[in-house]
Parts: structure tokens; C-alpha cells; sequence
């Protein structure tokens, strides 16, 4: 029998691990050594859109779809509970294709009642495709994945991008709940961020280059070579700023009261690749293939583990940085070196 393409997807982004440079390397958090702040008082509670969350760390959009993937969702689902992590199903469009599916979805929201979860379809999702996702897990937003790339170098992948914004504006327009679009890892560009700003989005994930790398689990599901586009996209830090240029100009010119917000994810491994991306300016960072490669090799207990000495490192990092909440991190001090700075002296970004 097929190993069903979900399925593939997992084996073959726990084989391939995470290609590594995701740019955080060349960021510097800069010492405080006058903090003026208790370990005592420092709040992880932070917002996505008009969603609080009392972590800033969210387990990302994965799977669905078959038997196997619902266990792996179930212990997905447990950890995040047992942390208060929000959480993303995969892709829900096999559920809505083929009902019988969707407990596989479902078992997040079962396990979790009262916790946050994200439902997720792709761009090409109508809107009431988008209501049918959300009501399956009684979500309280939706991911819209932006996955060009990974589409091309599946023979058969999509091959038509038309009406992607057009779709994404009307359903951020009439769903009752919260939107997030966000790439797959292979990052964002700040002209493709302002038209989705300028289309009605306020949470974008920027999904960036360095950790799992959808080029590479397609070329390896099928050993097609266009293993030439293995380090297509950009890195996560070098997406995040592009992003957050983005979204100060849309905050500046068109919609200062408009609550934007960023995610930074893409290779975040650690409690350090956390801090940065948020030093950046990001809301919340996503975990996709780190998390299921813990939950996968060590079991849901050591997940929980991980989750949990993340956030006291995460507490411990922002007191020797002096920075109360997730938005004082927005102002500490950095310095960007390496190709990231490079990258931004080129596109003309501060
Ligand atoms: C994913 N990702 C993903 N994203 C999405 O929006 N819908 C999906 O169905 C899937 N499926 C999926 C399967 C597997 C096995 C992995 C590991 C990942 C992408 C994921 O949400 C994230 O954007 C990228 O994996 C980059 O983050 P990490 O893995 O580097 O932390």
C-alpha cells in the first residue's frame, strides 16, 4: 500500500532533521548587567491579533490525514496542554475532502478542550472550506499556508497561484475567527508581507529558511533531482526583518492602530533562537520540527520537559536582559552581523 504523502512528510522530516542555518548565528543579544527587574515578575503572556496566549511559544502546523498522525497528534496535543501551548493541526484539506479523516484533526481538540488551537488549509481554501476547517476543531484562528515552492517541485503539486490573495482577503474578511497566513519555510519577503497586509491579514508567520526544508523532503520522497533548490528561500531572521519593515510601514502610513503581528518561525531549535526572534520584534515563535523530532525519538514526557525548560530559560534570558514582557524584549539592544546585516544594508532595511 502508498504510504499516504502526510505520512512521508513526517518520516522524512524527522531523516532529514534540520538543515541548520536559519540566520540567528548572526544576531548578538547585548549583556545588561543593571537588569532592575525579578525572575519572580517576568510575563510570557503574550498577544496574536486580539488572541492572548499565555506562552509565546506555539507548537506549528504539522499533520492530519492518516492513523499514524493522529497518534502523533494526540501527543502533540498533550504536551501543549500540559504547558499551555497553542497549537496548529496539518493541513486540514483531507478532512475536508474525505470526512472519515477527521478525527485525526479532531483528537487535538479532545485532548485539549480548552486550549488554543489553530486549524490550517492552504491558499487555495474558498471560504467555506475555511468555516468547515475551523468548525472541525472549534479553532480559534486558522493558518492559511503560503507553500509556492514546495507545489512546484511536486509533480503533482499545484501549478496555478492565481486569485492566492483574493482568496485569503475575503476569507480574512468574513470568518469568524482570527487569521494567519504563513509560510512553510522558506520565508517572506517584505513586498509579499505589505500585500498581505494591504489584503486584510494582521498575523503573519514568517516561516523562514534553516530548519525544515520542504525542498528537500520532496526531493527526497520521490529522488526527483532539483536538489538545486534545496537552499531556495530566505533565512528566518532575514525573513522576520523583512516582515517587521513591513509591518512598521503599514503601522506608520496606513493603519496605526491596526494590531499587527509577526511570528518568527523556521529552525527554532532553542530557548536562545527564541529570544531573538522576539528581540526582533515577533509576537510569538512557531516549533514545528524540532518538537516532533523530541516527541518522535524521546516520547511526549521528554516534549514536556523541553517545552518546560524553555520557558524558564525564556524567563532566565529576558531577567539578564531586563526585559519584563515579551514586548520589552521588542527594545532591547542587538547587533546584527553576517549575512543578515549584509542583507539588510542591500534592501535598504533599519
Ligand atoms: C509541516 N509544516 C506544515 N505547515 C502547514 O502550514 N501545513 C502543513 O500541513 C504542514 N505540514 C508539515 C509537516 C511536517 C512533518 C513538518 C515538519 C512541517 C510546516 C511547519 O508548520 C513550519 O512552517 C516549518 O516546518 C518550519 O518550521 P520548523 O519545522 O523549522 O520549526
Amino acid at each position: 500500500m502508498r504510504i499516504p504523502r502526510k505520512l512521508e512528510h513526517v518520516h522524512h522530516a524527522l531523516k532529514l532533521g534540520q538543515s541548520g542555518e536559519q540566520g540567528f548565528s548572526d544576531l548578538k543579544l547585548i549583556h545588561n548587567c543593571l537588569p532592575e527587574t525579578s525572575l519572580g515578575r517576568i510575563s510570557l503572556q503574550t498577544q496574536i491579533g486580539e488572541l492572548k496566549l499565555s506562552s509565546p511559544i506555539i507548537v506549528n502546523a504539522m499533520t492530519g490525514g492518516a492513523q499514524e498522525t493522529e497518534e502523533i497528534n494526540r501527543e502533540l496535543a498533550i504536551a501543549a496542554r500540559e504547558c499551555g501551548l497553542a497549537m496548529a493541526v496539518g493541513s486540514q484539506m483531507s478532512a475536508i475532502k474525505n470526512a472519515e479523516v477527521s478525527s485525526s484533526y479532531q483528537i487535538v481538540r479532545q485532548v485539549n478542550p480548552n486550549g488554543i488551537v489553530f486549524g490550517n488549509l492552504g491558499s487555495e481554501a474558498t471560504l467555506e472550506q475555511a468555516e468547515r476547517a475551523v468548525d472541525m476543531l472549534q479553532a480559534d484562528a486558522l493558518q492559511i499556508h503560503l507553500n509556492v515552492m514546495q507545489e512546484l517541485i511536486m509533480p503533482e503539486g499545484d501549478r496555478d497561484f492565481t486569485g492566492m490573495l483574493e482568496r485569503i482577503s475575503t476569507i480574512v474578511e468574513r470568518l469568524h475567527v482570527p487569521v494567519i497566513v504563513k509560510e512553510v519555510g522558506f520565508g517572506m519577503a517584505r513586498e509579499s508581507a505589505a500585500a498581505l497586509l494591504e489584503a486584510g491579514v494582521s498575523t503573519i508567520d514568517v516561516g523562514g529558511y534553516g530548519g525544515t526544508n520542504f525542498a528537500a523532503i520532496e526531493n527526497a520522497r520521490r529522488n526527483v533531482q532539483m536538489d538545486w533548490l534545496n537552499d531556495w528561500g530566505c533565512k528566518t531572521t532575514i525573513a522576520l526583518l523583512e516582515v517587521i519593515e513591513a509591518v512598521k510601514l503599514m503601522r506608520v502610513h496606513t493603519a496605526p492602530h491596526k494590531k499587527l503581528t509577526v511570528i518568527g518561525s523556521g529552525g527554532v531549535r532553542g530557548s536562545l533562537e527564541a529570544c531573538k526572534a522576539l528581540s526582533l520584534g515577533a509576537s510569538a515563535v512557531g516549533i514545528a520540527g524540532a518538537f516532533l523530532h523530541i516527541q518522535r525519538t524521546e516520547g511526549t514526557d521528554a516534549l514536556i520537559n523541553k517545552m518546560d525548560d524553555m520557558h524558564q530559560e525564556l524567563k532566565l534570558l529576558m531577567t539578564a536582559l531586563g526585559a519584563g514582557t515579551i514586548e520589552d524584549l521588542w527594545n532591547v539592544p542587538l547587533v546584527i552581523r553576517g549575512e543578515t546585516a549584509e542583507w539588510c544594508t542591500a534592501r535598504g532595511i533599519d
